[in-house]
């Protein structure tokens, strides 16, 4: 039988300690720890291994995955090919992100290939649930859905039912009963994912599981559960902006390397296959501040706007705010501009924005950044047909950057005309003018004489 024992944890990453402490020493949270009921199982557990218990590894019959489409070609792309069968997955995101609707969605779709489908809501009403559905599209025999919490329930009925495919939605919101802590708390997350992960296992049933994250950290996020699942996916999207990125961040059937980008309409989510179109459709063009790049998204090339405005200071520090790109890059990228090419911005505010809201993370970036805030100050617009593309260094250099090639053909495919790039041996193999530099100056005396 098992010994109760208190402990305080973290809500947010699941760092465990006797004694309660305001900070968590793991993730940094603050106020993050509560206690918690854990009862130590002593007794044996039951192994999925077979009573053989080591055996050579040439012995082993690997069948061949018959992956499960999605019906979502972004979807299946971050899943590495569609869902793999018997696997767990964990769909992560911000309330109201679109968890649901993509997971609906993808119950819709694979339940219409003679596959059963049961979608059990932990937060809604099965009434919404199917309004919900009705707005994603037409609805099949085989999309089974349920209402409930307890996991003790929603186990029985899948052994009568024996579906392929089982959406848990969500995880902070089921719970077992023999756990005594309350739902959404870490011990009840990751005994239930446990659970549910060793039922997959057995049955040979494929999980999604959606996990809230939350910025205060009140219910146990999504982290306390990345070792245990197969693959973490998490669900990202900005405020006002109608795009969501699905982005792997561990797949234990494929790269994490890919991103799946969707649109969010009136009916649901559709891919979005021709990026750079969505993120630059929206262009003024010859407008001063404005500066293109081609930035590299897993492993595809998207063309976006970088757009800066410089303003005179009224009073006091001038601000610096960046939209899109990290803040302190451009502090970085400004103290370089004053000192190196003597530009007085110390008078004025700067602010960046990446248009159509896509976050860029990588400094390759800094060249168009730097060239955006250049054509505002000067009021001087630069070509519409040339792109910029190379890390700046402290000392005013231009340092190269990965995937050239990748970025120049999507410019290329775009009908840009000209590239600033870092020295390297492209010359006009892509474009009608590429300009390898290795200082900014060098970009600036050719785009404002
Ligand atoms: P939802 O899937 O409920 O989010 P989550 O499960 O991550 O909390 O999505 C909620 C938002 O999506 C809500 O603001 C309405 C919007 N939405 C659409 O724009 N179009 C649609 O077809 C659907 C179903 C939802
Ligand atoms: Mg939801």
């Amino acid at each position: 039988m098992g010994k109760t024992k208190i402990e305080f944890i973290c809500q947010s990453c699941g760092y465990r300690s006797p004694k309660w402490i305001g900070r968590c020493p793991d993730c940094d949270n603050w106020n993050s720890f509560v206690a918690e009921e854990f009862k130590r199982d002593t007794k044996k557990r039951d192994t999925l291994a077979t009573e053989e218990r080591v055996i050579s590894i040439t012995d082993i019959a690997i069948e061949n995955i018959q992956r499960i489409a999605t019906g979502l070609g972004e979807f299946d792309r971050v899943l590495g090919g569609g869902i793999v069968p018997a696997s767990l997955t964990l769909i992560g995101g911000e309330p109201g992100i679109g968890k649901s609707t993509l997971l609906t969605q993808v119950s819709n779709n694979v339940s219409d290939n003679s596959k059963k489908v049961l979608y059990v809501t932990a937060e809604e009403s099965l009434g919404q649930l199917k309004l919900r559905a009705e707005r994603l599209g037409l609805l099949s025999n085989n999309f089974y859905i349920m209402a409930e919490n307890c996991l003790d329930i929603i186990f029985e009925e899948i052994k009568g039912l024996n579906p392929d495919l089982i959406i848990i939605d969500s995880i902070q919101t089921v719970y077992l009963e023999d756990i005594p802590s309350a739902p959404g708390s870490v011990s009840q997350v990751r005994e239930s994912a446990s659970k549910i992960m060793e039922f997959a296992k057995k049955r040979g049933i494929t999980f999604f599981i959606v996990g809230h994250v939350t910025k205060e950290g009140s219910i146990a996020g999504p982290r306390v559960l990345e070792h245990l699942v197969d693959t973490v996916i998490y669900f990202e999207g900005e405020k006002g902006h109608n795009f969501r990125i699905l982005r792997a961040v561990k797949n234990r059937f494929g790269s994490t390397n890919e991103i799946g980008i969707f649109e969010m309409t009136d009916n649901g989510l559709k891919d979005v296959t021709n990026l750079s179109d969505f993120f630059i459709s929206n262009r003024v063009k010859n407008e001063p501040g404005s500066a293109m790049f081609v930035t590299i998204e897993g492993t595809r090339p998207i063309a976006v706007e970088i757009q800066a405005l410089v303003a005179q200071t009224n009073f006091g520090v001038p601000r610096r705010m960046a939209m899109g790109v990290d803040n302190q890059r451009l502090n970085l990228l400004v103290a370089v501009l004053e000192k190196k090419l003597e530009i007085p911005l110390f008078n004025y505010d700067v602010y960046v924005n990446v248009a159509g809201g896509l976050k860029i993370t990588e400094t390759a970036s800094d060249l168009a950044i730097a060239m955006a805030i250049i054509s505002s100050f000067k009021n001087v617009s630069l070509r519409s047909d040339e792109i910029f593309i190379g890390e700046i260094g402290l000392l005013g250099e231009i340092r190269s950057v990965s995937s050239l090639e990748a970025r120049l053909k999507e410019a290329q495919n775009l009908n840009f005309k000209r590239a600033f790039i870092p020295e390297s041996g492209y010359k006009k193999l892509f474009l009608e003018e590429i300009i390898d530099i290795s200082k900014l100056e060098t970009a600036i005396s050719m785009c404002f004489f």
